[in-house]
């Protein structure tokens, strides 16, 4: 991968802001990976001061993950988080974003739907990803296949204990998730990881030096052919 190291957040998210006006300039019907956690806001903050002017009204986007067993009215759902950062502030077409479905009743099928809609979009052109503390991205936790697609999984103690701050205590954190599998990251085009603070420097390590792994699953990156890493001073730390 090819790794940047930016002074802060807000230059992280400008650079990656200006990447993403440059794709939907040269290509309006864009397929954007969006991700959610504290991570990729900074992206979006600085997308919304940059977007007047630019149409559009035919940007696509796929999210990369949601809980299961949360109503998707619950604020801290990803259909909510989603819907909040980016389609409202940044104009999209709420038709044109997709988010995976965790309701209960369609979960049997919900992980091939999805599969089926980013195919049928011709694949996500720039994904932006974020990493955990035990080095998952999606929520694709260690053990995760490189070859999975979008399914159910059970969130680690340490990925629920780590997102607790969402909600009003861990037991509120639900348990499952579908997200996209590490193969579905792999599949698109351009694969734009970004990571602030110390706390990530470990897993972001993990993900450009490290052994490949399913036990690594951040280092799935290194085996795709454009990868970029953006990353503070702080979560450069242990690089070598
Ligand atoms: C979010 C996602 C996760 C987060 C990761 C880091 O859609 O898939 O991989 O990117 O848990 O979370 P933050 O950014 O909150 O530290």
């Amino acid at each position: 991968a090819e790794v940047v190291i930016v002074e802060n957040k807000d230059a992280a998210g400008a650079l990656v802001a200006e990447e993403i006006i440059a794709l939907i300039e040269s290509r309006p019907d864009a397929v954007l990976g969006l991700a959610t956690g504290s991570t990729p806001l900074p992206v979006y903050q600085a997308l919304r001061t940059r977007i007047s002017g630019v149409d559009v009204s035919r940007v696509r986007g796929f999210a990369l993950d949601e809980y299961v067993g949360i109503d998707p009215a619950h604020p801290e759902s990803y259909r909510s988080v989603i819907t909040r950062e980016v389609v409202e502030p940044l104009g999209l077409d709420p038709q044109r974003i997709h988010v995976p479905n965790g309701a209960e009743a369609t979960i049997q099928h919900a992980g091939e739907d999805y599969e089926a809609a980013i195919a049928e979009a011709g694949g996500v052109d720039l994904q932006i990803l974020g990493i955990g503390t035990d080095g998952h991205i999606g929520f694709n936790e260690p053990g995760s296949s490189f070859a999975s697609i979008t399914r159910v999984k059970t969130l680690t103690e340490q990925t629920r204990e780590d997102n607790a701050r969402f909600f009003d205590s861990i037991d509120d954190v639900p348990m499952h998730c579908i997200t996209q599998g590490l193969g579905t990251i792999l599949r698109a085009r351009h694969l734009v990881l970004l990571a602030f603070g110390e706390g990530k420097a470990q897993a972001v390590a993990d993900a450009v030096e490290g052994p490949l792994s399913a036990i690594l699953p951040g280092s799935a990156i290194q085996l795709h052919p454009h990868a970029t890493v953006v990353v503070d001073e702080a979560a450069a730390s242990k690089l070598k």
